[in-house]
């Protein structure tokens, strides 16, 4: 039998645990979404169709994945009380978990049709007053664009990746304004996702059967856009005062761990040039194939997510990047 004193100190230290915890908020596209996109909701259906979570939790659960995505990812590393998605709140928050509003799909500006970024921002400002200044104070905001302004451009609009400078100016012009928006609302620490590079997601090397990275997506686009957000948020740290604002780097990440974590080919891939890993034939049968083993590959989808194992790989690359949020 144990001490009573003993007893005592793990009680204490276990009650301390959830109190010290900080609250994570997340806004953004598919690399945030935790169940975000309606289940019925059909211009957006892979989340919630096979085999997205097939690894975990073994259902289709929401999320742009087989597994965890980069914002559960990244919540466990800083040791966050995971966020409750927006969608399941019935707006009931209280302050004793942060939120996630990200939606896939969704834009810094409107990409597709959806509801921008901003407008998850103006959620939070509708449930702002449930948290007190302190809790916003101490809570970590991850903003993470999955590029999702770009690949509407280039693989909806169709139109040419030459002339969509202009587009990252205007994105980055966004982005600051959404994160000032934040940090008058009360949030003091932001963790900012750089894309990865464009050129090496599926979307691009589908071309090339996922055997060479194409660089002029890269180029154009992963890069202008990073050089971009690096130039806003270096003038956002001065702007804020009292907080902390750090990149994440995920440009570095993926080249660094794509190529050793299972390459360009994704897992899942559609049947034939019709289909995309979700895509289900004319009698509800898959049109997809999936590696057996998913968390062996970098890739889940021929769109532009990693596996649970990829998100995993990337943000142990991160680790030293988090000092200022903890
Ligand atoms: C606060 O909300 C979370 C998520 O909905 C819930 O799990 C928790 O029980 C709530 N806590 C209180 C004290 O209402
Ligand atoms: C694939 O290759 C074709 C022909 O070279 C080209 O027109 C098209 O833009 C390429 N698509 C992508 C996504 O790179
Ligand atoms: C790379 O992307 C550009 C722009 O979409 C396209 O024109 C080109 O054909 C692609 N290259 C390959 C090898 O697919
Ligand atoms: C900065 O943070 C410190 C410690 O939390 C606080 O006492 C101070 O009032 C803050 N200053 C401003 C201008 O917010």
């Amino acid at each position: 039998m144990f001490p009573i004193s003993v007893l005592l100190i793990v009680l204490a230290l276990g009650a301390a645990a959830p109190a010290s915890a900080s609250l994570l908020f997340v806004f953004g596209s598919s690399y945030g979404d935790t169940g975000n996109v309606k289940p019925g909701d059909s211009s957006r259906p892979y989340p919630w169709t096979r085999p997205y979570g097939e690894t975990w939790p073994g259902v289709p659960d929401g999320r742009y994945s087989n597994g965890r995505v980069l914002s559960d990812v990244l919540g466990d590393a800083l040791q966050s009380t995971p966020p409750v998605s927006i969608s399941e709140l019935n707006g009931v928050v209280n302050g004793s978990v942060g939120v996630n509003f990200a939606v896939g799909g969704s834009g810094v500006l409107s990409a597709y049709g959806y509801p921008p970024i901003s407008s998850q921002i103006d959620a939070f400002q509708g449930v702002v007053s449930s948290f007190t200044p302190e809790q916003l104070a101490s809570a970590v905001v991850l903003y993470a664009t999955a590029g999702d302004d770009y690949f509407y451009y280039l693989t909806v609009q169709k139109a040419p990746i030459e002339g969509i400078y202009p587009l990252t100016v205007n994105v980055g012009k966004q982005m600051s304004e959404d994160l000032i928006r934040l940090y008058q609302l009360g949030l003091r620490k932001f963790a900012v996702t750089y894309l990865p590079p464009t050129g090496c997601l599926p979307i691009a090397t589908a071309n090339s059967s996922f055997s060479s990275c194409n660089d002029t997506w890269s180029v154009n686009v992963a890069q202008p856009h990073n050089a971009r957000v690096f130039k806003n948020v270096l003038g956002l740290r001065h702007y804020f005062y009292n907080g902390s604002i750090v990149n994440l780097d995920l440009y570095t990440a993926f080249t660094n761990v794509q190529n050793s974590h299972g390459g360009l080919r994704p897992c899942c891939i559609g049947a034939d040039s019709s289909s995309k890993c979700g895509s289900v034939g004319a009698g509800g049968e898959p049109a997809f194939t999936v590696c057996p083993d998913p968390n062996s590959a970098f890739y889940w989808d021929d769109l532009f997510h990693p596996t649970e194992a990829g998100w995993q790989a990337v943000v142990n690359q991160l680790q030293s990047a988090l000092g200022p949020l903890r």
